[in-house]
């Protein structure tokens, strides 16, 4: 059998497992969704936010991107965000980077040529603001790793600063930003970074302090 019969054929199966256990399943999800979450997480296929925290079909709301960053004029992204707080409510953010990810190996080595290093450039933008911590480390585990957490940390600063976060804290919405990294090691959540309302951005320490 092929590999994509295999997704079709897993894909039936689901339906009808979730349909045995509860009938009105999709009932429910033709009527809408209210999820509480917006997850901004890696395009990283070993990084599957719904399995690792357990959340059903219409818990969290996503958007994926190579090394999960946050930058204004991304418009997929920033479409992603208005919907999610502007529409549907949500005022919890998730900025989720992970230990390992290719995406900032990469920008710590020099992104390459073409459309990945284009993008990647963004990532390479936060070693450079982290360079003479991230140069300190022994090797290129834990050099990758440190920034991994810094660029949490620094995407989660950006997602405060994006003129659809302002405007909810503005009006007084107790919108919560988390920065957290998942650990491919062990399939744990590290929190490392919250924002709220009261956070002074221009205050934010630095990651030596902030993170954990
Ligand atoms: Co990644």
């Amino acid at each position: 059998m092929q590999e994509i019969d295999q997704l079709l054929l897993h894909n039936r199966a689901w339906a009808a497992e979730q349909l045995a256990e509860d009938p009105q399943v999709f009932v429910r999800h033709v009527d809408g969704q209210q999820p509480v979450f917006l997850w901004i997480g890696c395009s990283d296929s070993r990084v599957a936010p719904d399995q690792f925290t357990q959340a059903q079909p219409g818990g969290l709301f996503v958007h994926r991107n190579i090394a999960n960053l946050v930058q204004h004029d991304d418009a997929n992204l920033m479409a992603v965000l208005d919907f999610a707080v502007g529409t549907l409510g949500i005022d919890r953010l998730v900025v989720c980077g992970h230990y390992g990810c290719g995406g900032i190996k990469a920008a710590l080595a020099g992104p390459p040529p073409g459309p990945v290093g284009a993008w990647l450039a963004h990532a390479r933008d936060v070693y450079d603001a982290h360079a003479d911590e991230i140069d300190a480390l022994p090797d290129e585990e834990a050099r990758t790793n440190r920034l991994v957490e810094c660029n949490v940390r620094d995407q989660l600063v950006h997602l405060a600063q994006t003129p659809t976060v302002r405007a909810a804290m503005a009006a007084g919405r107790d919108v919560r930003l988390h920065g957290w990294v998942y650990d491919l090691r062990d399939g744990l959540i590290k929190p490392v970074m919250e924002i709220d309302r009261d956070t002074p951005l221009d205050a934010v320490p630095a990651p030596e302090r902030v993170l954990v």
